[in-house]
């Protein structure tokens, strides 16, 4: 399973880089608005930091406004991976920037049915978003069952597009997503530093300093 962070904040990704399990970078336009700074600055950066995919979101146009936007990020470093949003023009702009080899990652997936749509497409990635699918259903299994019915989907057929969990707003949604069998999770600073902590390690190491001293 692929750990990526989801974040636009350099010290974030400086910080996660260095415990050497960050295979890449997911950024969207809110994440770039709350660091105050520009798009490719921000990509420009990451990729100095992180050898593993990044993705870049293009602002949601026509094909051809999207194809020529995902160029120039392209063209920053192989690594960048094209953000594009779910809609038919998404999927145009998908399927010309597959014909090119440039990494996609189609964004805002709320059904099996986008997920196969973008998969059709040649789509690298897909991203389902847990978190705004278990708040809009007020439940906590909407995205769960989402990622389970698209890995089901997707393996029926052998689509080689790998599936994103996004939208990860706890610990608990990448066990889900893990036991959903995601290729990828796309976690949080906040969450990835929520992994590595249980009250009973916690406690074990305290026993264990305390023994050490005697
Ligand atoms: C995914 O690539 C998105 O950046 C992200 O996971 C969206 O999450 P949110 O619902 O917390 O905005």
């Amino acid at each position: 399973m692929l750990f990526f962070i989801d974040t636009a904040n350099i010290e974030e990704i400086r910080e996660s880089s260095t415990w050497g399990i960050i295979d890449g970078v997911t950024t969207n336009p809110s994440l770039i608005a709350k660091e105050g700074k520009n798009l490719v600055d921000v990509i420009k950066e990451i990729t100095g930091l992180i050898d593993g995919p990044i993705s870049a979101e293009v602002q949601e146009g026509s094909a051809e406004q999207m194809v020529e936007e995902a160029f120039g990020y392209a063209r920053i470093h192989p690594n960048i991976t094209i953000k594009v949003p779910m809609t038919f023009e998404g999927i145009k702009a998908t399927k010309v920037l597959s014909g090119y080899n440039i990494k996609t990652n189609v964004t805002l997936v709320f059904s099996v049915a986008q997920a196969l749509m973008a998969a059709k497409a040649g789509a690298t990635f897909v991203s389902p978003f847990m978190g705004r699918l278990d708040d809009a259903t007020g439940t906590d299994t909407a995205g769960y069952e989402l990622l389970e019915d698209i890995r089901v989907a997707f393996d029926n057929f052998g689509y080689e597009t790998m599936i994103i969990a996004a939208s990860i707003r706890h610990t608990e949604h990448v066990k889900q997503a893990a036991l959903a069998g995601s290729d990828v999770a796309t976690i949080p600073f906040k969450v990835l530093k929520q992994m590595i902590e249980h009250p009973l390690t916690t406690k074990g190491l305290q026993i264990f300093r305390d023994a050490a001293k005697k």
